[in-house]
């Protein structure tokens, strides 16, 4: 493999959204250097090489694979398997955004050709390197909540917010389950990453009349269970708070995880009726406010040091390439994620087409 200066040469494909969060990772990174950058739309790619200081702008694919060890696809998920087959071919490096692929077939080809040839496949699984997920799983490790009962996630979003609910052609809408597919894999692998594969046990998709052509069903709820967990997804494309959060209830305590602030709390306080006169609130408000006091110094210097969740990706996939850690992502972890994916995005049409004609609700 071509290396100059003892650094892999990073090529970047698609400079739409999320790729800036992508080359500020790859400007962090010890042992990789991003020589350039593609994108079917030539001007995005010169305006994104320019603001990075990226010194080449590929007129194809073909040229950013001559010249590139790694290839950092962060083009709309109908165009990964294409992409990554061509990155496979040609023996470079694929570090890639999920979801990994739309169609369970491409899926069976490519992961089949990952393990037979040893690749490392790098997944912007991003939330694993959140500080708030990481010291949820610390958490977990060490038994402070008893045993996990539930796992309630609630994705509250709404068209006043979330892009890919506007507008008229967002690639989203093309997507098994619509807007959900794109969000899926955070969901699938954060709960893979806390407690490990849970089976599927339903999905209840609705269809209101409020529903935005990005989220066909506009409310749905996923239920997976496993060694006596339960964990529920709530999807709402009608909700103005936006909210991100994940609550896990154990025997003996809770932990709260607000995903937008990146930040986690431990609550253990129990019922008693000296309490009650004060109110349950007020003491799991004490206690997150305590742990929000010695959180949030952390937090803005993270930011401020520019070390988001995918920087500490990249910085992962970096350290692997080089023999200087694990893989951020295993096979195992992609291939439920992208399983299920698909399982979920498929039923929620299926429901949408078949079962659920639009609620009068
Ligand atoms: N991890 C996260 O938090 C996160 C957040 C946003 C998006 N994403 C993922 O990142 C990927 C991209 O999302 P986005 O919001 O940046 O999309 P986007 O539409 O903003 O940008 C995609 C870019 O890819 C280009 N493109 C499309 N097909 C191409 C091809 N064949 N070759 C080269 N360029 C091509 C488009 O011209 C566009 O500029 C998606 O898979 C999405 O799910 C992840």
């Amino acid at each position: 493999m071509s290396m100059v200066g003892k650094k892999y040469r990073v090529g970047l494909v698609g400079c739409g959204h999320i790729a800036s969060s992508h080359l500020r990772g790859w400007r962090q990174a010890r042992g990789s250097s991003v020589c350039g950058v593609f994108d079917l739309n030539r001007d995005l790619a010169v305006e994104l090489a320019t603001r990075f200081g990226i010194p080449m702008v590929f007129q194809s694919l073909e040229e950013l694979l001559e010249s590139c060890d790694v290839v950092d696809i962060c083009t709309p998920p109908q165009t990964h398997a294409g992409i990554l087959t061509r990155v496979l071919e040609a023996g470079r490096l694929p570090v890639i955004e999920k979801p990994v692929v739309v169609d369970l077939a491409d899926w069976a080809a490519l992961g089949s050709k990952i393990q037979a040839d040893g690749v490392e496949l790098a997944v912007a699984h991003h939330l694993k390197f959140t500080r708030s997920f990481q010291r949820c799983k610390r958490w977990l490790h060490e038994g402070r909540i008893g045993r996990v009962l539930r796992i309630d996630w609630h994705f509250l979003t709404s068209r006043e917010t979330d892009r890919m609910l506007t507008g008229e052609r967002h690639w989203s809408r093309e997507l098994p389950g619509g807007r959900w597919f794109e969000t899926l894999p955070h969901n699938l692998y954060g709960i893979h990453y806390l407690c490990g594969a849970m089976e599927l046990s339903s999905v209840t998709a609705l269809r209101t009349i409020e529903a935005p052509p990005g989220a066909p069903a506009d409310e749905v709820v996923v239920v997976l269970e496993r060694a006596g967990t339960i964990a529920t997804l709530h999807f709402s494309a009608n909700c103005r708070l936006n909210q991100r959060k994940v609550t896990l209830i154990g025997s003996t305590g809770v932990i709260t995880i607000d995903i937008l602030s990146d930040f986690s709390w431990l609550s253990r306080s129990r019922d008693s009726k000296m309490r009650r006169p004060f109110g349950r609130s007020l003491t799991e408000s004490a206690e997150a406010m305590i742990a929000m006091i010695a959180d949030r110094p952390m937090y803005l210097l993270d930011r401020l040091r520019r070390r988001s969740p995918h920087a500490r990706f990249i910085a992962a996939a970096d350290r692997s390439f080089r023999g200087a850690g694990p893989p951020p992502t295993p096979f195992e972890e992609i291939d439920y994620v992208t399983r299920y994916c698909h399982r979920i995005g498929s039923e929620i049409d299926r429901q949408i087409r078949e079962c659920r004609p639009e609620s009068t609700f």
